[in-house]
């Protein structure tokens, strides 16, 4: 097996789950809630700004979001611990799936990438401190150059661009069922990690291949 596989980044590679024990730190007994509505909040305001076309960096829309979560759960946290949580954001932990499926791809031949909205320091921050850098071969971020949100056809585009290959030489990985839907809809072939056990979003298109993990995406394509 040859070929290019593309990974999300959070949710896909990186659990950001892993942010509630450091939220918990700053905000004890509401570290589960808090995280759950930034990292929502964070999510809605790329699609929002995407719409308003008003682009702010990934890094900047991480923080909008925090403050919005922050005031909306009623808490109060010192700007020194929303610097913290931040920053959790640059050690965000890989699932234990990501570095054996990313090693198995590579020892197949196959070129790993991670394509995500988080601009680049965060990414290879992240990339370096959980030990999946060894594994990839180009971390591209909407930030590089599109700076539009996925899932517009343009981010999708420039992986195509950044990559210099086709589109349907592509498999697009991804664990958020909008990212999926719209990398499906450019015409990527999809692999679907339905991690938490999801219905499929109505969007009009249907990923390729839908697995649980990591690991049995693997052992289906090689
Ligand atoms: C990303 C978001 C979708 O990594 O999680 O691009």
């Amino acid at each position: 097996m040859r070929g290019v596989a593309v990974f999300d980044a959070y949710g896909t590679l990186f659990d950001t789950e892993g942010l509630v024990t450091r939220a918990e730190a700053e905000a004890p007994g509401h570290g589960q809630a808090l995280v759950g509505l930034w990292r929502a909040k964070q999510l809605e305001y790329t699609w929002l700004r995407s719409l308003l076309d008003r682009y702010r960096d990934f890094w900047a829309v991480t923080r909008d979001a925090l403050e919005f979560a922050c005031e909306a759960a009623g808490l109060h946290l010192s700007a020194e611990a929303r610097d913290r949580l931040m920053s959790a954001w640059l050690e965000v932990p890989a699932f234990p799936d990501a570095a054996p499926a990313l090693s198995d791809f590579t020892a197949r031949g196959v070129r790993c990438c991670v394509f995500s909205n988080g601009t680049r320091q965060m990414l290879q921050s992240a990339a370096a401190s959980s030990g999946l850098n060894r594994y990839l071969d180009a971390v591209l971020s909407v930030d590089d150059g599109v700076r539009v949100y996925k899932p517009h056809p343009a981010a999708y585009e420039f992986v195509c661009h950044s990559l210099g290959v086709p589109r349907e030489e592509v498999l697009f990985v991804s664990s958020n069922g909008f990212d999926v839907a719209g990398a499906a809809s450019y015409g990527f072939p999809t692999a679907w990690v339905n991690r938490r056990g999801l219905p499929w979003e109505r969007l009009g298109v249907t990923p390729h291949r839908v697995v649980s993990s990591l690991g049995e995406l693997v052992a289906g394509w090689v």
